[in-house]
Order: C-alpha cells, then sequence, then structure tokens
C-alpha cells in the first residue's frame, strides 16, 4: 500500500508575509495526520520562510525547479545544492509550463533529475499530453517517451528515488480535471513503463501523483484509483480550505480502498 502525497504547487504566487500564512495554516491543519505526505513547494523566494514554518512538523519542503549543475555562472537560475541547502526535500521537475514557457526539453529535464538525485532531493518528474496528442491517440506513448528519456542514464535502483505526477496538459488551470478512468489509465502505463526501465518491486513503489485541477471534489475518485497516489496540486494549494480538503480526501480515499481489499 502507498501512503498518498499531496504536493502543492503555489507556482509564481505569494509574497512572503502570504506564503507564511498559508503555510501555518497548511502546517496547523495537518497536525497529527498520520497515513499521508504534504508538500508545499513555493517560488524560491519563500523557500527559507516556508522551510522555518514547516521545521518539525512532518509537512515537507519542495522546490519548483533546480538547474543541473551544483553551482557557476548561470544568471537567474538556482541550483540543487541551493535548494537542498534551503531545506527543500523535493523538487517538482519537467512541469510543463518549464517545458512550455521556458523551452525545458527531455533532455533538460534528465539532466536536472540526475543533478537532483545527486544532492539527495526527492526530483518529482512531470509528464503529460496536450488534448492535440490526446485527440490524436498518443497520450500513452507521449507519457512513456517523456518518461524514458527523462530516466535516461539513471540507474535501475535509483529510479526508486523518483517521484512522478502524470499531468495532462489540457487540464492544468483550466478546471477540466480528468476522470478517474483517464487518470488511472494512463498511470497504470506509466507504472508499466517504470516496471521495464526499473524493476517490478520499484515501480510497484513509485509514488505516481495525478495533477491538472485538482479539487476537493475531484480527489476522492481520482485517489480511488489504484495507480493515482495523491495529487499535485496547483490552484487549488493557494486556499487552504480547499488544500485541506484534498489532503483528507485522498487521505480517506485510500484508507477505505486499504479497508476494503
Ligand atoms: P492546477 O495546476 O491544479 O492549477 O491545474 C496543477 C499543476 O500545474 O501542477
Amino acid at each position: 500500500m502507498r501512503a498518498p502525497i499531496i504536493v502543492a504547487n503555489w507556482k509564481m504566487f505569494t509574497t512572503l508575509a502570504e506564503a507564511r500564512a498559508l503555510a501555518e495554516a497548511v502546517r496547523d491543519g495537518c497536525r497529527g495526520l498520520s497515513g499521508v505526505a504534504v508538500v508545499l513547494c513555493p517560488p524560491f523566494t519563500g523557500l527559507a520562510t516556508v522551510g522555518s514554518v514547516l521545521a518539525g512538523s512532518g509537512v515537507r519542503l519542495g522546490a519548483q525547479d533546480a538547474h543541473w549543475e551544483a553551482s557557476g555562472a548561470f544568471t537567474g537560475a538556482v541550483s540543487p545544492a541551493q535548494v537542498r541547502d534551503a531545506g527543500a526535500e523535493v523538487v517538482i521537475l519537467g512541469h510543463s509550463e518549464r517545458r512550455g514557457h521556458f523551452g525545458e526539453t527531455d533532455e533538460v529535464v534528465a539532466r536536472k533529475v540526475r543533478a537532483a538525485l545527486s544532492h539527495g532531493l526527492t526530483p518529482l518528474v512531470c509528464v503529460g499530453e496536450t488534448a492535440a496528442e490526446r485527440a490524436a491517440g498518443e497520450a500513452t506513448a507521449v507519457v512513456t517517451g517523456q518518461v524514458t528519456r527523462a530516466l535516461a542514464g539513471i540507474e535501475r535502483g535509483e529510479i526508486g528515488r523518483c517521484w512522478f505526477a502524470y499531468e495532462p496538459v489540457w487540464s492544468i488551470g483550466t478546471g477540466q480535471t480528468a476522470t478517474p478512468t483517464q487518470a488511472g489509465e494512463i498511470q497504470g502505463q506509466l507504472r508499466r513503463c517504470l516496471g521495464e526501465l526499473a524493476t517490478g518491486p520499484v515501480a510497484a513503489r513509485a509514488p505516481i501523483l495525478y495533477g491538472g485541477s485538482v479539487r476537493p471534489d475531484t480527489m476522492p475518485e481520482l485517489a480511488a484509483e489504484p495507480d493515482v497516489d495523491g495529487g499535485l496540486v496547483g490552484g487549488a494549494s493557494l486556499k487552504v480550505a480547499d488544500f485541506l480538503g484534498i489532503v483528507h480526501a485522498a487521505r480517506a480515499a485510500k484508507l477505505r480502498a486499504a479497508a476494503a481489499s
């Protein structure tokens, strides 16, 4: 049984005061909660502040990206060593907004995944197809191709240190959540692909989250899918009640599934 994981992607939102208030509310709302892991990914500017709010709470800190070099002349970039130093344990990599707005290729994502692993970070590798690719029947091929290229050069055992997120591009920020069947099907294919890239046991343990317009009302059915291990949450992660609702919904759905099996 994989415990659900809910990751908040705050994107380019929150001042320091807002980040502090949001982190405090999430921390307090998750107090004493077992059977679910929660990670907050503020913008780089908020890492230290949010990290100090979360210290000792069990809610973990993540970054939204990290460069592939440990240091160097890369104006505007932030390294995996720096986000680790700021307290991050997880780093989102290959998000479709990084791919779309900043031209990140699979090759860049692969370099970042390798760098994150070598700095002791947990890479949260994001993949997902566009609406046109889905319409053309290419969704599975796109996501398995992306994950295969993102993990190029990584040893089978090391793949077991990665987390994954299926985020259909057409679903991010649109209010159009994938149906549980759509998410479950692709995520099952992703797990099979991970079995080939790594090993069966590694694939069986790998957390695969769903992302794209996750809300408290869509999380229960999504989390009831065996291959959906939680959510990567954008818009709804900025609203305390919605985010906590998602955390509780995922936890309850997995507990129900465990009791039924
Ligand atoms: P959304 O974003 O929940 O606002 O759709 C998800 C994401 O981009 O990770």
